[in-house]
């Protein structure tokens, strides 16, 4: 057992929750805060497509609406051979709310790979600059 397990596992189970009928791709992400609590979220997709939220903001902005703040890991699962990465934009949101966070990638197999942000996301734009 990673230590990692009991993130990747919520993250599979949020999944199952994908409302995903446009593109079938199903995604499941699990943030965890420093205080220790999991937050879950899944990808929610529009029939206008472009209002599609990914399952690691939906899981992000859960927690900051519920009033949490800081954050160390984040994990993503999908069902792909090659793992699946977040999206541009869900990066700036990740940095934004986690900075380095580790990034554990995974898939349904048991394949599993941990980045750190600053890895996946180099130079970033951030409030320093503000
Ligand atoms: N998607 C995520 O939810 N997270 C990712 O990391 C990659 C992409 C979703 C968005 C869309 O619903 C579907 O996957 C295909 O892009």
């Amino acid at each position: 057992m990673s230590g990692h397990d009991a993130l990747i596992s919520a993250a599979r189970t949020a999944r199952a929750h994908a409302h995903a009928p446009y593109s079938n791709f199903r995604v499941g992400a699990a943030l965890r805060a420093k205080s220790g609590r999991i937050f879950t979220g899944c990808n929610v997709e529009n029939s206008t497509y472009g209002l599609t939220l990914c399952a690691e903001r939906v899981a992000i902005f859960k927690a900051v609406s519920e009033g949490e703040r800081g954050f160390d890991a984040i994990a993503v699962v999908a069902d792909t051979e090659s793992l699946t990465p977040p999206c541009g934009a869900c990066r700036q949101i990740i940095w934004e709310f986690c900075g380095d966070a580790d990034v554990i990638l995974a898939n349904l197999k048991g394949r599993v790979e941990v980045h750190r942000m600053s890895a996946l996301f180099p130079k970033p734009f951030d409030q320093s600059f503000l």
